[in-house]
């Protein structure tokens, strides 16, 4: 009998976020190109006798009900009508409030280990209803590896899956609201129409192109705000990243390297001068679902 259940939570990037528009319901119409990469926080999750318990070795994360660990057992609990309770130890090592979907990842890898843990029948799509009402990026992690997502985000595709093999994480140790990050965006005036891309980027340059290729609509009004999230960003450039960008809503800035040795000596540096910095490859959606379990 299984009662506990080990599982791999996997942080992402983003190749492409397009800022459509501002809903009615107040979230900002999106076009992303999610990507998971090997970083990864490690769960451990026992079964209990009804009681939902969070242990964390990261101060910084909340162990309570407003944890979406917390929030993603409890919410399978009431879907499936079931009494059953688990402990979530969690091992921290992607950095919280980042823009790496730290929190949702943790969420997602809790409903799919829990299905095995409680022995669940659930419909896929129930499936994905739950994780989407957890937040926008929840759903991506139940698929992994490179994927659109429209929508708020919470609607993804499988797509053709990008290979990148060096690329370096770096974060200046803050963190950033999400909701603020799409609120500074929205006081930006965009007089263009709305952009297509990256759907017409995709078409033009083919999917081998995006890690260079990437951008993202809320860098900009950030980097704005915090003109150290921009250091990182001209640092990696000066130590020979062929490209650079901030994830999701940041702080963490992703370098795009040609080889190995100079990612290895950028992360050397950069810690040197007091980042986190962290070197990690592409996880496709193969690998990440025959991992997820390790
Ligand atoms: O969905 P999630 O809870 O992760 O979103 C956090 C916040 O980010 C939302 O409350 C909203 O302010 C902002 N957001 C948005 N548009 C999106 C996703 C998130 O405005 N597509």
């Amino acid at each position: 009998m299984l009662s506990s259940i080990q599982i791999q939570s996997y942080a992402k990037i983003n190749w492409a976020l397009d800022v459509l528009f501002k809903r009615e319901d107040g979230y900002h119409e999106l076009r992303s190109i999610y990507q998971t990469v090997s970083l990864h926080d490690q769960l451990l999750i026992t079964e209990t006798s009804g009681q939902i318990e969070i242990v964390c070795d990261d101060p910084r994360v909340p162990c309570d009900e407003t944890n979406l660990a917390f929030k993603a057992a409890a919410a399978l609990r009431d879907a499936t009508h079931t009494s059953n309770g688990a402990r979530i130890e969690i091992q921290k090592r992607i950095p919280v409030a980042a823009g790496l979907g730290g929190g949702s990842s943790n969420a997602a890898a809790t409903l799919l280990a829990l299905i095995k843990l409680w022995k669940l029948q659930i419909d896929e799509r129930e499936l994905f209803r739950i994780a989407a009402a957890l937040g926008s990026d929840v759903p991506f992690f139940l698929i992994g590896g490179t994927a659109l997502g429209v929508g708020r985000g919470e609607e993804v595709y499988s797509i053709e899956q990008v290979r990148c093999e060096n690329l370096l994480l770096v974060n200046p140790g803050f963190a950033v609201s999400t909701r603020d990050a799409y609120e500074k965006l929205s006081r930006l005036t965009r007089p263009e129409p709305a952009s297509i891309i990256p759907f017409s980027q995709l078409a033009a340059k083919g999917i081998r192109e995006l890690p260079l290729a990437a951008r993202n609509d809320l860098e900009a009004p950030v980097l704005a705000a915090y003109p150290e999230i921009a250091e990182v960003k001209r640092r990696l450039l000066s130590l020979g990243a062929r490209h650079a960008l901030m994830s999701g809503s940041g702080a963490t800035v992703f370098g795009v390297f040609d080889n190995s040795q100079a990612a290895e000596q950028s992360e050397t540096e950069l810690r040197e001068a007091g980042y986190w910095a962290e070197r990690v490859r592409a996880v496709d959606r193969y690998e990440y679902h025959a991992t997820l379990f390790q």
